[in-house]
């Protein structure tokens, strides 16, 4: 993620079969968007901002730039039943950058706990992530641990069953990805929004939250001040 600013996208929603432009409309109009805010978390070249990158643009960078402090991206899911606004909020995995995050993992209603499946420490480290999100949110939080980078397999290091198990053992939702292939993006992010029901109101209060986000130019790599805060 080039820079690491704050970047806000456009409508560009992804559109699930089924959903007819008269449904979303009238979604539109009758009700107010169910908004979601969801961080991604994990060490340093996990594969984070790839993940993200490929469910936004359908698009993987081989080459690392590693993100600095946070960026923020938002999208809108077009689900068959109902219309959901994703705020995704993409973490540095790099340890300086650490002090940032518990304040992100304070507001979001979810977290996407991500290793690399040809790294064991990333694997091993998914724990200590798991338990920061826990510290902030007890219970109150949806989790998803997610294997990514199983396009490298003959670098394996972790077995989808070790991931399961893992997964099983702390309580979370478990899926293995591949941002490079595009294997499962999709998917992981339906898994999430098929897991949202009944939070719509929950989310809707916890919307007025977003004026008070606000990202010091000192988290970006000294960029340009953030947009402004927005309700998107
Ligand atoms: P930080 O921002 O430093 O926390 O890293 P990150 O977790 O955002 O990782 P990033 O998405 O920048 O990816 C790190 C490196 O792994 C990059 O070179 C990516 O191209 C590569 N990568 C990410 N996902 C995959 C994948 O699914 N397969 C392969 N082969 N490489 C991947
Ligand atoms: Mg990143």
């Amino acid at each position: 993620m080039e820079g690491a600013s704050v970047v806000e996208t456009g409508e560009t929603g992804e559109r699930e079969e089924g959903a007819s432009t008269m449904e979303q409309a009238a979604q539109a109009t009758v009700q107010p968007m169910a908004k979601y805010k969801l961080v991604f978390l994990g060490d340093q070249s996990v594969g984070k901002t790839s993940i993200i990158t490929r469910f936004m643009y359908d698009k993987f960078d081989s080459t690392y730039q590693a993100t600095i402090g946070i960026d923020f991206l938002s999208k809108t899911m077009y689900l068959e039943d109902r219309t959901v606004r994703l705020q995704l909020w993409d973490t540095a995995g790099q340890e300086r950058f650490r002090s940032l995050i518990p304040s992100y993992i304070r507001d979001s209603s979810v977290a996407v706990v991500v290793y690399d499946v040809t790294s064991q420490t990333s694997f091993a480290n998914t724990v200590r992530w798991i338990k920061d999100v826990r510290a902030e949110r007890d219970s109150d939080v949806i989790m998803v641990l997610v294997g990514n980078k199983t396009d490298l397999s003959e670098k394996r290091q972790v077995t989808v069953e070790e991931g399961e198990a893992k997964a099983k053992e702390l309580g979370v939702m478990f899926i293995e990805t591949s941002a490079k292939g595009g294997v499962n993006i999709k998917a992981l992010f339906r898994k999430i929004a098929s897991s949202l029901p009944g939070m719509e109101s929950v989310s809707i209060s916890r919307a007025k939250n977003l004026v008070d986000v606000k990202l010091e130019p000192n988290m970006q790599g000294g960029g340009a001040p953030p947009a402004a805060a927005c309700s998107c």
